[in-house]
């Protein structure tokens, strides 16, 4: 009896995988109050000028690239004397339907809060919650598949884990940010699609590193240089990838691995300390 020979695999490659996108609903918050005069995060220095006209215009390409890849984006009037209420992600956090309202860290945004709560009352949704403890939002809750991943170190109140826990009763994830550059989770994580994320592991704790590597042994991993250019503040709708252009090797990252990474230039917004997914927040409605 000859020896039997390993059987040679079919594929020795992994073949690319086919992504579909999903259409969402986002809410956004045209910048005509935006300014920097105040500095709540490295990024913000009041004495460097902002162009207002351009953070208009960059502001209305990204909108309208959501809109011709199939999104339907609503608006919230922006408000005078609040000059960061463009990053609709604080504004709320929405998973099934149900509002889990912003409460800021800074006086500067504190006005934010109520403001995004009552536009979700004024368009009908009835199961909102004025939280007890300090949280920014989807800036530090993203949803990955049915969980939710919750930053803190910077902004978010680690109690409002908890408390986001037991509102959407869907399981809540603590990760602790240590830079103070990526204050936000989602300057230092994104979701791809129900199952993936990338990240950039310096901006955690080491124990935060070790839950997201069992959590996502597969997932993309940042370098600073894309870190640096906030490259993964992006959004994706499980096959387009939006994100800062610059953000070269992530680019190329998302292409290998199926998805369509679409380069979009914030600049003016990045000196507030935001870009693409700052600007977006999802509203997952009940199915
Ligand atoms: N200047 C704003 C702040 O420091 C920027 C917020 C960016 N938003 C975000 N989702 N990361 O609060």
């Amino acid at each position: 009896m000859p020896y039997p020979q390993p059987i040679e695999p079919l594929l020795t490659a992994e073949a690319p995988r086919t992504r579909t996108a999903i259409p969402r609903r986002l809410l956004m918050c045209r910048p005509s109050h935006f300014d920097v005069h105040y500095s709540i995060n490295p990024w913000m220095h009041p004495e460097k000028p902002v162009d207002a006209e351009l953070a208009l215009a960059q502001w209305e390409t990204l909108r309208a690239l959501y809109e011709e890849l199939g999104h339907t984006v609503e608006l919230i009037d922006p408000l005078d004397g609040l000059p960061d209420m463009v990053f609709a992600a604080n504004g709320a956090t929405v998973v099934d339907g149900k509002v889990f309202g912003a409460r800021f860290r800074h006086v500067e945004r504190t006005a934010e809060g109520p403001a995004y709560l009552d536009w979700f009352r004024d368009q009908g949704y009835q199961e909102l919650c004025w939280p007890e403890f300090i949280n920014e939002g989807e800036g530090d809750y993203l949803l990955v598949g049915r969980r939710l991943l919750a930053g803190t170190g910077f902004r978010t109140d680690p109690r409002s884990h908890a408390e986001a826990q037991e509102f959407f009763g869907v399981p809540v994830t603590g990760l602790t940010l240590v830079n103070p550059e990526f204050y936000h989770l989602d300057t230092a994580l994104a979701v791809l699609s129900d199952s993936e994320v990338m990240y950039y592991p310096a901006a955690f704790t080491p124990g935060s590193r070790a839950v997201l590597r069992e959590l996502y042994p597969d997932a993309i991993l940042a370098t600073e240089a894309d870190a640096a250019v906030f490259g993964l503040n992006a959004f994706s709708d499980g096959h387009n990838v939006l994100l800062p252009q610059a953000a070269t090797h992530l680019i190329d990252a998302l292409r290998e691995r199926g998805f369509a990474p679409r380069g979009v230039d914030l600049s003016e917004l990045l000196k507030a300390g935001g870009s693409v997914k700052c600007c977006t927040l999802e509203l997952r409605d009940r199915a």
